[in-house]
Formats: C-alpha cells, structure tokens, sequence
C-alpha cells in the first residue's frame, strides 16, 4: 500500500445571476374557433403560438411559425403583448405586409405574451 500525502480537491462554484430570479406566469385564456374556452399559465415572453402547441391548443401553423403564412392569426384581447420584443401592442412590418388587420387581430407566432391576456383562435 502506498503511503503519503492524499490530496482532495474541492471545487467551489459560485454564480452571479445577471437577473432578478423571477418568473412572471400571466394567465392565458384561450377560445377555441369552436367556442371551446380553455384558461391556463405560461412564461412570460413565449409566443401565442408556442403557447397554444405546448398546451395541445390546436392551432395552424402552416410556416413553421416564421410569419409567413397567417395561418396562425388570432385576435388578442384584454391584455399586453409584445410584438418582436419591440413596443407593446403595434402591429409589426411582417405582419402588416401579410394583410393582418383589425384592432385585435395578430400572428400567433409574431405575439409575445407579457400579461394575463385574452386569445381568441380565427379561422381565416
Ligand atoms: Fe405562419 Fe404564424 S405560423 S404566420
């Protein structure tokens, strides 16, 4: 058997977080083209369309989610939303350019939730 010195590593592993740790939840509610109505929490910051697929929501997404198609469009009632991490709730230049119109009417995929928010999914 060997005799001498053993040596032990400790390694210590300190983290500074660059950010308050806190996770908003806003509630979503979600009526369905059927009338179905169906609430629930998600992060603050996923798309209206991320949402609805996590959550087994159906809803089109002919692109891929990448705002080009407008099968994703939804009306987007009763809360805050943000629009490619820009201001709250103008409509965008792609989506402008794919003929989204009306006060409420968005791309799922183009709507970042920011708080507790009313989604209506349209069938186009
Ligand atoms: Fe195609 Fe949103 S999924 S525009």
């Amino acid at each position: 058997m060997l005799r001498g010195t053993r040596k032990f590593f400790c390694l210590r592993l300190e983290f500074a977080l660059p950010y308050p740790l806190t996770i908003t939840m806003p509630k979503i509610t979600f009526t369905l083209a059927d009338g179905t109505v169906r609430e629930l929490v998600s992060e603050e910051g996923k798309t209206v369309l991320q949402i609805a697929l996590e959550n087994g929501i159906p809803m089109e997404h002919a692109c891929g989610g990448n705002g080009f198609c407008t099968t994703c469009s939804c009306d987007v009632q009763n809360g805050q939303i943000m629009i490619d991490q820009g201001a709250v709730n103008p409509v965008n230049e792609r989506e402008e350019n794919m003929g989204v119109e009306g006060p409420d009417r968005r791309l799922g995929c183009q709507t970042k939730i920011q708080g507790d928010v009313s989604v209506k999914i349209v069938e186009i």
